[in-house]
């Protein structure tokens, strides 16, 4: 898809991350984990909708045998800011007793939603729990919460694109930029 696609006009001109740089990172964190996960009992959780192009790609970088699975949680509502209040819409497929949990995010703003999803499957017997996210937006945190794999540091922004939504579009944008706040303010 090119950047001069309609789906462009509501995103600022000067992309935050181009597709390449976003592979390249990808990359990276596959390698890393690969690395860490080493004959350990390896589960990659996609937190539904927004993660799922970031774990698809990331999946396909870790060299590793690995299992799959998805859970969908939600402190937002249809607006920019987090409502504060999580709720789990799917829960795993699967038990995560003995296993080792990588929970895959798109991003990290208040840290309400993964603090919530790390204290629940802890509590259900997983070995241990870590987390991946694509990015993190430190300035937005409520709770003390730290992704242990992180693909970028952006400022406090609201982003669309590779998964991420606003209302549940945009997230076919291969590309991630600031949604134009024209958009959100209408
Ligand atoms: P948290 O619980 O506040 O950390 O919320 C994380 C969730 O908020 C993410 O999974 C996204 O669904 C949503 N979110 C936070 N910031 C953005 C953004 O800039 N663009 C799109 N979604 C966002």
């Amino acid at each position: 898809m090119d950047t001069t696609s309609k789906l462009y006009q509501d995103i600022e001109n000067e992309l935050l991350i181009p597709r390449e740089k976003i592979a390249e990172r990808v990359r990276t964190l596959g390698e890393q984990i690969t690395q860490d996960y080493q004959d350990r009992n390896l589960v990659v959780v996609s937190i539904l909708n927004g993660s799922v192009l970031f774990f698809a790609d990331l999946i396909r970088e870790i060299d590793l045998p690995l299992t799959i699975d998805f859970m969908q949680a939600s402190s937002y509502g249809d607006s920019t800011r987090s409502s504060g209040f999580v709720h789990i819409k799917k829960d795993l497929d699967r038990s995560v007793e003995g296993k080792d949990i990588l929970l895959v995010e798109d991003i990290v703003d208040s840290g309400r939603t993964l603090s919530y999803l790390k204290t629940m499957l802890k509590k259900r017997g997983a070995s241990s729990i870590r987390i991946a996210t694509l990015l993190d937006k430190p300035e937005g945190r409520q709770v003390d919460m730290e992704a242990d794999y992180v693909g970028f540091i952006i400022p406090n922004a609201f982003v669309v694109g590779y998964g991420l939504d606003y209302s549940e579009r945009y997230r076919n944008i291969p590309d991630i930029g600031i949604l134009r706040p024209r958009v959100y303010q209408e």
